[in-house]
Protein backbone atom coordinates (compact mmCIF):
# COMPACT_ATOMS: atom_id res chain seq x y z
CA UNK A 1 0.00 0.00 0.00
CA UNK A 2 1.39 3.61 -0.46
CA UNK A 3 -0.05 7.19 -0.26
CA UNK A 4 0.52 8.77 -4.07
CA UNK A 5 -1.82 10.29 -6.61
CA UNK A 6 -2.61 7.69 -8.38
CA UNK A 7 -2.96 9.21 -11.83
CA UNK A 8 0.35 11.00 -12.01
CA UNK A 9 1.96 7.49 -10.65
CA UNK A 10 0.25 5.32 -13.84
CA UNK A 11 1.83 8.06 -15.67
CA UNK A 12 5.49 7.02 -14.27
CA UNK A 13 4.92 3.86 -14.80
CA UNK A 14 3.51 3.89 -18.54
CA UNK A 15 6.53 5.89 -19.52
CA UNK A 16 8.66 3.78 -17.99
CA UNK A 17 7.08 0.76 -19.54
CA UNK A 18 6.80 2.17 -22.83
CA UNK A 19 10.34 3.05 -22.64
CA UNK A 20 11.78 -0.49 -21.56
CA UNK A 21 9.26 -1.78 -24.53
CA UNK A 22 11.00 0.51 -27.16
CA UNK A 23 14.38 -0.64 -26.25
CA UNK A 24 13.52 -4.36 -26.48
CA UNK A 25 12.12 -3.60 -29.62
CA UNK A 26 15.63 -5.28 -31.45
CA UNK A 27 16.54 -7.38 -28.58
CA UNK A 28 16.13 -11.23 -29.04
CA UNK A 29 14.90 -11.52 -25.81
CA UNK A 30 12.20 -9.49 -24.60
CA UNK A 31 11.81 -9.48 -20.90
CA UNK A 32 9.79 -6.67 -19.07
CA UNK A 33 9.65 -6.97 -15.56
CA UNK A 34 7.63 -4.83 -12.95
CA UNK A 35 8.22 -5.18 -8.98
CA UNK A 36 7.90 -3.41 -5.80
CA UNK A 37 9.17 -4.11 -2.98
CA UNK A 38 10.39 -2.97 0.81
CA UNK A 39 12.38 0.19 0.50
CA UNK A 40 13.56 1.05 3.93
CA UNK A 41 12.28 3.70 6.13
CA UNK A 42 8.81 2.74 5.46
CA UNK A 43 9.38 3.93 1.25
CA UNK A 44 8.16 1.56 -1.26
CA UNK A 45 11.16 0.49 -3.97
CA UNK A 46 9.41 -0.03 -7.32
CA UNK A 47 11.54 -1.26 -10.18
CA UNK A 48 10.92 -1.54 -13.90
CA UNK A 49 13.68 -3.60 -15.28
CA UNK A 50 14.30 -4.82 -19.07
CA UNK A 51 16.50 -6.89 -21.26
CA UNK A 52 17.43 -4.09 -23.94
CA UNK A 53 20.70 -2.80 -24.85
CA UNK A 54 21.01 -0.70 -21.91
CA UNK A 55 21.59 3.04 -21.32
CA UNK A 56 23.29 4.76 -24.52
CA UNK A 57 26.40 5.95 -23.12
CA UNK A 58 25.97 9.31 -24.84
CA UNK A 59 22.51 10.78 -22.78
CA UNK A 60 23.74 9.04 -19.48
CA UNK A 61 24.21 12.22 -17.87
CA UNK A 62 21.31 13.62 -19.31
CA UNK A 63 19.13 10.71 -18.97
CA UNK A 64 16.28 13.19 -17.14
CA UNK A 65 16.55 16.06 -18.33
CA UNK A 66 13.82 17.33 -20.77
CA UNK A 67 14.48 16.89 -24.37
CA UNK A 68 17.14 14.48 -23.87
CA UNK A 69 16.22 12.26 -26.54
CA UNK A 70 18.36 8.83 -28.49
CA UNK A 71 14.89 8.09 -30.72
CA UNK A 72 14.10 9.66 -33.50
CA UNK A 73 10.81 10.79 -32.89
CA UNK A 74 11.50 11.19 -29.15
CA UNK A 75 10.40 14.17 -27.73
CA UNK A 76 12.92 13.09 -24.67
CA UNK A 77 10.11 14.58 -21.93
CA UNK A 78 9.14 10.76 -20.70
CA UNK A 79 11.66 10.53 -17.54
CA UNK A 80 11.65 14.37 -16.86
CA UNK A 81 8.12 13.92 -16.11
CA UNK A 82 8.93 10.78 -14.08
CA UNK A 83 11.56 12.82 -12.21
CA UNK A 84 9.11 15.34 -11.43
CA UNK A 85 6.64 13.57 -10.54
CA UNK A 86 8.57 11.08 -8.32
CA UNK A 87 10.09 13.90 -6.70
CA UNK A 88 6.70 16.06 -5.85
CA UNK A 89 5.48 12.70 -3.73
CA UNK A 90 8.70 12.58 -1.74
CA UNK A 91 10.94 10.01 -3.82
CA UNK A 92 13.55 9.56 -6.17
CA UNK A 93 14.01 7.80 -9.43
CA UNK A 94 17.42 6.41 -10.80
CA UNK A 95 18.63 3.42 -12.96
CA UNK A 96 21.19 0.89 -13.02
CA UNK A 97 22.28 -1.95 -15.37
CA UNK A 98 20.95 -4.70 -15.41
CA UNK A 99 23.19 -8.09 -14.34
CA UNK A 100 22.91 -10.07 -17.62
CA UNK A 101 21.80 -6.80 -19.88
CA UNK A 102 18.97 -4.01 -20.04
CA UNK A 103 18.52 -1.48 -17.47
CA UNK A 104 16.50 -1.32 -14.65
CA UNK A 105 14.86 1.58 -13.26
CA UNK A 106 14.24 2.21 -9.88
CA UNK A 107 11.88 4.70 -8.10
CA UNK A 108 11.04 5.19 -4.26
CA UNK A 109 7.75 6.63 -2.99
CA UNK A 110 6.22 6.59 1.03
CA UNK A 111 4.16 3.75 1.76
CA UNK A 112 0.80 3.91 3.34
CA UNK A 113 1.61 2.97 6.72
CA UNK A 114 4.28 5.87 7.11
CA UNK A 115 1.56 8.97 7.99
CA UNK A 116 0.13 6.87 10.67
CA UNK A 117 2.97 6.19 12.21
CA UNK A 118 4.96 9.50 11.96
N1 LIG B 1 14.69 1.25 -20.74
C1 LIG B 1 15.60 1.96 -21.43
N2 LIG B 1 16.64 1.36 -22.05
C2 LIG B 1 17.56 2.07 -22.74
N3 LIG B 1 17.51 3.42 -22.89
C3 LIG B 1 16.49 4.08 -22.31
C4 LIG B 1 15.48 3.39 -21.56
N4 LIG B 1 14.62 4.31 -21.08
C5 LIG B 1 15.05 5.49 -21.52
N5 LIG B 1 16.16 5.37 -22.28
C6 LIG B 1 16.94 6.46 -22.91
O1 LIG B 1 16.53 7.68 -22.34
C7 LIG B 1 16.10 8.59 -23.34
C8 LIG B 1 15.05 9.50 -22.78
O2 LIG B 1 13.84 8.80 -22.49
P1 LIG B 1 12.49 9.63 -22.41
O3 LIG B 1 12.69 10.81 -21.51
O4 LIG B 1 11.38 8.70 -22.09
O5 LIG B 1 12.33 10.23 -23.89
P2 LIG B 1 11.98 9.46 -25.26
O6 LIG B 1 11.43 8.11 -24.91
O7 LIG B 1 10.97 10.35 -25.92
O8 LIG B 1 13.28 9.39 -26.01
C9 LIG B 1 15.64 7.68 -24.48
O9 LIG B 1 15.68 8.36 -25.73
C10 LIG B 1 16.65 6.55 -24.40
O10 LIG B 1 17.86 6.90 -25.02
MG1 LIG C 1 9.99 7.72 -23.43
Amino acid sequence: MVLVDRIQIQQVLVNLIRNAVEAMADSPVRELTVAARPGGKGLVRISVSDTGPGIDRQIASRLFQAFASTKEQGMGLGLSICRTIVEAHGGRIWTEPRPGGGTIFQFTIMGADTEETA
